[in-house]
This record gives C-alpha cells, structure tokens and sequence, in this order.
C-alpha cells in the first residue's frame, strides 16, 4: 500500500516550450532503460527477493521510480505546452498528435510505444539484481545524453537529480547484491 503525496519529488518548473526536448526526454518515460520499465521491474521482482530486508528495499526503489515516472510526465507535459499541430509536426511529434493530441503518452525517443518486454524477472536474486545495478546505469547514461542535449537550465536541474538518484540505487543493489549472495544456490554446475 502506498501514501500518496500530491507534489512531486523534486519540483518541476519549466518556463519555455521546447519540443525536441520533449521529444528526446520521453524515452525515460516509455523506453526501454525509462523510469516505467525500471518502476515494473523492481515491484515484480520484490516478491522474489529472498530476506525482508530485500524485499523491502526493492519495494521502496520501484515506488520511487514510479514517483520519477511522475515527474518525467510533468517534465513532458510542459515542454510540450501550447504546441500547435505545425510546431509538433515540424518536431517530428505529428504521429504524437495524430495519436494522442498534446497528451503524454509512453513511448521511447523514436515514438515506440512501451512494452512489458523492457522490463526483466528472472527470479533469481542474484540475477535480478545484476539486471538492476545495469539498469541503473544504463538510466544513468541516459541522463547524461539527455543533460547533453539542453541548454535550459530549468530542464537541466532536474535531469541532474534524477541522474543522482540512478547512483544512489545503483549503489544500494550492489550491497542488495552482496547480501544474499550466500542464500542462493549459485554453485549449480552442470
Ligand atoms: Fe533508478
């Protein structure tokens, strides 16, 4: 069971449209190293973690990406703010429009819409969380193509924390990592 808390983890407050930014920045949301792939890995894997202490930790991370999730959407939704039909179809985003009129919809940077294949279990521990540290990473270099690809300071502070947080996880599933190395069976040799 969750609370929830009707602000965002980090405040999101960008003042100038910017639709190839939109563009780019929605495969956090809908691709395949996204915030929704990392949100529906971690809560299906926490069932299959072994000490509650696991569990609990793969519970806390997956709500905090869905709270990512949130604020990649707010992020989103902004940049895209007032955007004419021609604007959008001259950003490459008139399919989105087609579609989805200005609405935020989940797809990764080429407009492929997302897909329960992004997301891993494997129910091992050991395996999950060696998927996980790669996925904290692979969003962490994400982050820093998109920090990349912005001059706009009001989009650049948030990405940078967002960035922070996939090196905070990442940290966390290496001790995960470490922890229940001895209570699964990996000597398995055929
Ligand atoms: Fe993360």
């Amino acid at each position: 069971m969750w609370n929830y808390d009707k602000k965002l983890e980090y405040p999101v407050k960008i003042k100038n449209k910017d639709l190839n930014m939109a563009k780019f920045l929605v495969t956090q949301y809908g691709g395949p190293d996204g915030e929704l792939s990392a949100a529906i890995t971690y809560l299906n894997q926490r069932y299959t973690m072994p000490t509650g202490k696991t569990k609990g930790l793969l519970t806390d991370i997956g709500t905090e990406e869905l709270a990512h999730v949130e604020i990649i959407c707010a992020m989103v939704y902004q940049l895209l703010k007032g955007a004419t039909p021609d604007e959008l179809k001259a950003a490459g985003l008139g399919g989105n429009y087609a579609q989805h009129d200005n609405a935020v919809f989940p797809t990764d940077a080429n407009g492929v819409p997302w897909t329960a294949a992004y997301t891993s279990t494997l129910g091992n521990p050991v395996t999950d969380l060696h998927n996980d540290m790669a996925a904290e990473q692979k969003a962490k270099s994400t982050y820093e193509h998109l920090i990349e690809l912005t001059d706009d300071y009001d989009v650049k502070d948030v990405l940078k924390f967002l960035w922070s947080r996939e090196v905070i996880h990442y940290q966390r599933f290496g001790e995960a990592l470490m922890s229940v190395y001895d209570l699964v069976d990996n000597k398995k040799c055929y």
